[in-house]
C-alpha cells in the first residue's frame, strides 16, 4: 500500500486555509509541564578585577525579510536573520539586555556556553519568561573560546529568524588565518504561508489521526522512502527530519541570491559554520577545496582534512581553507531527499559567473566527516578519571502519535537526572529510534569515549554512546534533542544537582 508521505502532508498544510484548521486543534499540542515558581531577577554580577565587560542590546521583534525576491513576515533579533554577531574574548563578562518587542513571551539561550544557570534562558527552569514589552538582563562570564550562537528557548521560536552567532575569541590562539567567515545555516518555513507553531500543530494533528502511521520508536521497515530514495548511504538513515522546508538559507540568503564571500587566491580563511536549523542535517562542502577541520562546538580537534562534513542542528564546526582562484560554491545540502533545494554561499577570488542554485560540488560525494570521527586536541580532552554515577538516557518516540521521549516518557512525565557537585557522570545514551537526533546539553560539555568534548552530538539511528561529564556547574539544566519539533513534543529531560 502506498501511503502519502507525511512530508507531502505538511506541504499540503502550507496552503490557504491551513491556519484556520490548525488553530482549531492547537489544544492538542503536548504541553510540557515545568515548575512554575517565580524566579524574580537574577543577582547582578559585578566584574571581577581586570575583567572586561561586553555590553549589548538585543531587540526581538517582528520583521519583514527579503528572501531573494520573496518577502516573509517573521521574528528576528534586530533587522535581520541571522542577527548581528556578538563577539567577546574568553573570560569577559557579557551584559546583554533583551528587549522583547515580540507579540509573545520569549527568552535567550546561549547555546553551548558554560555559563551561570541564571543566564541560561530556560523559562520555568532558570528564569521567568520575558513578557511582551519587557526586558531582561543576561549577565554571565564566557569561560571558553569558540563558535556559539543564541536563540530563544520558548516553543518553536528558534525556527523563526531568532538566532545570531556568538563568537568567543581565544587570547592564546595564534589565529594564523587572513580572513574569517561566519556561516549560519538554516531551514526556513516561517512566513511562507505557515508558522513554526502551525507546523508543530500539523505534526501533532497528523500523528493523532494516524495519517502517517509510521512508528520510529520500535520498528524498522516503515514506508516513507519515496522522498529519500538513494540517500541511505549515510550514517543518518533515510528519515532525517519531519518537515519539508521550502528554503534552505546561508546567512539569511536563499541559493538564488546567495551571499558572496570575497577573498584573494592564496589567503587562508577560517570558516565558522553554525547550524541554526530546526529539523535538518546538512552536508557542507566547498567546491574545489578541501577543508581542514579544527574545532567542533568550540573545542579544538586534531586538524584533519576532509572534502565535506555533516552538521546537525545546534552543532558548530570550524575549518580552515586556503583559497584557490575562481568562483566556488559553498553548499549546505540537506540530508534525506528534501524538495526545497539547498543552502548556497559563493566564494569569489576572481571574475566568473555565479554557480546555479542547484550546483553539486563533487566534494559532497567525497570524504565526509562527522563529529564522532574527530580526535580531540590534547588541550581539549576531558581528563581520564573514574565514573561516580551512571544514568541511562534513552531516546524514543513516534510520528503517530507525535510524541518524543527520553527514558520512556515525554518531558514533564520523565524523571530528572540527578548529580552531585564534583561527580563524574556517565550518560549511557541510546537512540532507540530510526531517526537521527542531535543531543544537546546545557551548561556543560560532555566527552565522547575518545575524550572529545562537545555540547551537541548527532546520534545515528539505534546508536549507543557513553558520554561523560563533570558536574562542575551547579544548577538546573536541560538535556534535549535539538530538533525543535522533537524537543517540543517531549524529547527533553532535566539534569538537576542534588
Ligand atoms: Cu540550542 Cu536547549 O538549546
Ligand atoms: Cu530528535
Amino acid at each position: 500500500m502506498i501511503r502519502p508521505s507525511r512530508r507531502q502532508l505538511i506541504i499540503a498544510g502550507l496552503g490557504l486555509g491551513a491556519s484556520a484548521t490548525l488553530a482549531a486543534c492547537s489544544g492538542d499540542v503536548p504541553v510540557t509541564s515545568r515548575p512554575t515558581a517565580p524566579f524574580g531577577l537574577p543577582e547582578p554580577v559585578p566584574p571581577s578585577p581586570g575583567q572586561s565587560v561586553v555590553s549589548a542590546r538585543l531587540t526581538a521583534r517582528p520583521v519583514t525579510l527579503d528572501l531573494g525576491g520573496r518577502t516573509v513576515q517573521t521574528w528576528a533579533y534586530g533587522d535581520s536573520a541571522p542577527g548581528a554577531t556578538l563577539r567577546a574574548t574568553a573570560g569577559d563578562l557579557l551584559r546583554v539586555t533583551l528587549d522583547n518587542q515580540l507579540p509573545a513571551d520569549t527568552t535567550v539561550h546561549w547555546h553551548g556556553v558554560r555559563l551561570r544557570p541564571q543566564a541560561d534562558g530556560v523559562p520555568g527552569l532558570t528564569q521567568d519568561p520575558v513578557r511582551v514589552g519587557k526586558s531582561f538582563l543576561y549577565e554571565f562570564t564566557v569561560p571558553d573560546p569558540g563558535t556559539y550562537f543564541f536563540h530563544p528557548h520558548v516553543g518553536t521560536q528558534l525556527d523563526r529568524g531568532l538566532y545570531a552567532p556568538l563568537i568567543i575569541d581565544d587570547p592564546a590562539e595564534p589565529g594564523d588565518y587572513d580572513l574569517e567567515w561566519v556561516l549560519v545555516l538554516d531551514d526556513w518555513v516561517d512566513g511562507t504561508g505557515t508558522t513554526p507553531e502551525e507546523v508543530l500543530e500539523q505534526l501533532v494533528a497528523d500523528g493523532a489521526s494516524g495519517t502517517d502511521g509510521t512508528d520510529h520508536g520500535t520498528m524498522a521497515g516503515m514506508d516513507h522512502g519515496s522522498m529519500s530514495a538513494g540517500r541511505s548511504d549515510t550514517p543518518w538513515g533515510t528519515d532525517t527530519g519531519d518537515v519539508d522546508y521550502p528554503y534552505y538559507l546561508i546567512n539569511g540568503r536563499p541559493p538564488t541570491d546567495p551571499p558572496v564571500l570575497q577573498g584573494r587566491a592564496g589567503q587562508r580563511v577560517r570558516l565558522r559554520v553554525i547550524s541554526a536549523a530546526s529539523d535538518t542535517i546538512f552536508t557542507v562542502a566547498l567546491g574545489g577545496h578541501r577543508m581542514t577541520l579544527t574545532h567542533t562546538d568550540g573545542w579544538p580537534v586534531r586538524p584533519v582534512q576532509t572534502d565535506a562534513f555533516y552538521i546537525g542542528m545546534g552543532e558548530r564546526y570550524d575549518a580552515t581553507v586556503t583559497l584557490g582562484s575562481g568562483v566556488f560554491p559553498l553548499v549546505a545540502r540537506p540530508q534525506g531527499g528534501r524538495t526545497g533545494g539547498q543552502g548556497l554561499a559563493v566564494v569569489r577570488t576572481a571574475t566568473g559567473t555565479l554557480p546555479p542554485a542547484d550546483v553539486t560540488p563533487e566534494e559532497l560525494d567525497g570524504k565526509v566527516l562527522t563529529g564522532s570521527q574527530l580526535q580531540p586536541d590534547d588541550a581539549g580532552r576531558l581528563p581520564n578519571r573514574g565514573t561516580d554515577v551512571t544514568a541511562a538516557l534513552r531516546l524514543g518516540g513516534s510520528m503517530a502519535p507525535y510524541v518524543w521521549t527520553i527514558n520512556g516518557a515525554p518531558y514533564g512525565q520523565n524523571e530528572a537526572l540527578r548529580v552531585a557537585p564534583g561527580q563524574r557522570l556517565r550518560l549511557d545514551a541510546t537512540n532507540m529510534t530510526m531517526m537521527p537526533h542531535p543531543l544537546h546539553l546545557h551548561g556543560h560539555t560532555f566527552a565522547l569515549p575518545n575524550g572529545l568534548r562537545k555540547d551537541t552530538l548527532l546520534m545515528a539511528p539505534m546508536e549507543s554512546v557513553a558520554l561523560d561529564l563533570d558536574a562542575d556547574n551547579p544548577g538546573d539544566w536541560m538535556i534535549h534533542c535539538h530538533n525543535i519539533y522533537h524537543a517540543e513534543a517531549g524529547m527533553m529531560i532535566d539534569l538537576r544537582y542534588t
